[in-house]
């Protein structure tokens, strides 16, 4: 239990930290990777440079320190991240690691102003929020490693199958190495895959949501290539994996993890919203219902640069065949001419909220989306001016969370 002068000190540093949250958690991530270069094997080296993760672990420390004498108020939060911590091998040891480069970065960047009171408390209070992540880290990992075929760490997997399902984005699909049962999963979650690339000095971590539906068998990804003619560097593990992964090919696979998952419990109407990639969650939310609750309404609708790039629509546009409780909605940014003549689409340009509001038959039930981050802010928006309630709008983030009002 902290003392009351203790949580003083800390919620007393809360506009410090609003002003020093990013500086102090870039000076977190330099000392540790110089101290502990093999954690460049867990964390995406990309995020760094982008600074996304930066902003994700400053909010969350900030959360926390807001929090700090209610931490179950911000348990779904943590849930969230531990999901991840979870899928990428994360383990109670490497808490206190960083624990002091945090508390080192902290008084670094505050120098006079970082007293021993606030130092004290922050290294009391750290402990109390690694506890609570700890131990709901723990219970991931026995419940990963105790459900029907279920494994803690990776697993090795054999690419089984690969199929391209538009001009960027390929699936593969994934059978355990030992041929034996594997755990499902609920549709909306996503696996961790670690990569060992030659030439490479560290390996490389990435999720992908299961563009499947739940079975116990293989899981399917569907993977976009990040490659564009821009200066930017190419997507390390995606280009692999269209370049370089073919069918015999073994990976190594988490159980299924995250907390964005479709709400399977209820038949209440869904609308599954997705932008480029960001379908391959819907897929299998789309699929699980068609198999498992087929009077259940569900609008699907999904953006696409044009034709050519829409992946998986084979699938979707069967279920919509077969189903009048399966809505289906697509709309190209750039139709392309031959889209034009054989005019499967809805609608040309982007999705807007007089276009959402004319073919939602209501604001009621659950709302899903994901997609890039600017598509998804302007769902979100429209949703709400709809009059959707936020407990119904549920997403997800393609990398690092952040926050979709800013
Ligand atoms: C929960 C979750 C589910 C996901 N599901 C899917 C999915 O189903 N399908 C899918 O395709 N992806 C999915 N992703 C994204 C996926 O995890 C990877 O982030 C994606 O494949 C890119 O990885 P990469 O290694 O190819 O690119 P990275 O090497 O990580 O680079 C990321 C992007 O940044 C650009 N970049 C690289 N270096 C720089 C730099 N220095 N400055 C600026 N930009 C740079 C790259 O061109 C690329 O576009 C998901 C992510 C999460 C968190
Ligand atoms: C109390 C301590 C910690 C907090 C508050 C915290 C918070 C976070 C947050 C907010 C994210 C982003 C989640 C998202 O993607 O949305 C994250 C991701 C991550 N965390 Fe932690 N974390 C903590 C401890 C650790 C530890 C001990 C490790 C292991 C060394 C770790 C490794 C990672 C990694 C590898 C990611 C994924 C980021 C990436 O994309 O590289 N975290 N954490």
């Amino acid at each position: 239990m902290l003392s009351n002068k203790t949580i003083d000190v800390i919620k007393s540093t809360v506009p410090v930290l609003e002003e020093h949250g990013e500086t102090i958690t870039t000076h977190f991530y330099e000392s540790m990777f110089k101290n502990h270069p093999e954690l460049l094997n867990i964390f995406n080296h990309v995020n760094q440079e982008q600074g996304r993760q930066q902003k994700a672990l400053a909010n969350s420390v900030l959360a926390a320190a807001k929090y700090i004498d209610n931490l179950e108020a911000i348990l779904p939060v943590v849930k969230q991240i531990a999901h991840k911590h979870r899928s990428l091998g994360v383990k109670a040891e490497h808490y206190p690691i960083v624990g002091e480069h945090l508390l080192a970065a902290i008084k670094d960047v505050l120098g006079d102003a970082a007293t021993d009171e606030i130092i004290d408390a922050w290294a009391e209070a750290y402990q109390v929020i690694a506890d609570v992540f700890i131990s709901v880290e723990h219970e991931m990992y026995e419940e990963a490693s105790n459900q029907p075929g279920g494994w803690d760490d990776f697993r090795p997997f054999t690419v089984s199958r690969i199929e391209k399902e538009s001009d960027m984005i390929t699936s593969f699909y994934l059978k355990p190495q030992d041929a034996n049962k594997v755990a499902t999963f609920l549709p909306g979650q996503y696996i961790s895959i670690k990569f060992d690339i030659d030439g490479e000095t560290y390996s490389h971590i990435r999720q992908y949501s299961l563009s499947c539906a739940p079975n116990n068998e293989y899981y399917r990804i569907s993977v976009k290539r990040e490659a564009d003619d821009t200066d930017t560097p190419d997507g390390v593990v995606s280009t692999f994996l269209h370049d370089k992964i073919q069918e015999g090919d073994h990976l190594e696979v988490s159980a299924p993890a995250g907390s964005f998952f479709l709400d399977t419990e209820s038949n209440a109407p869904v609308a599954l919203i997705s932008g480029g990639v960001g379908l391959t969650p819907m897929v299998s939310m789309a699929h699980f219902i068609a198999q498992n609750q087929p009077n259940r309404p569900v609008t699907f609708i999904h953006a696409a640069k044009n034709g050519n790039l829409h992946a998986l629509n084979e699938g979707i546009q069967s279920l919509a065949e077969k189903n009048e409780n399966f809505r289906y909605f697509v709309c190209y940014e750039e139709p392309t001419e031959q889209d034009k003549q054989t005019k499967h689409f809805a609608k040309e340009g982007f999705i807007n909220t007089e276009w959402l509001q004319s073919i939602l038959e209501s604001t009621e039930g659950d709302f899903y989306f994901t997609g890039p981050v600017p598509f998804m802010k302007a769902i979100n928006k429209s949703l709400l001016s709809l009059g959707v309630s936020n407990d119904h709008i549920h997403y997800e983030f393609f990398g690092p969370a952040s926050d979709l009002e800013e």
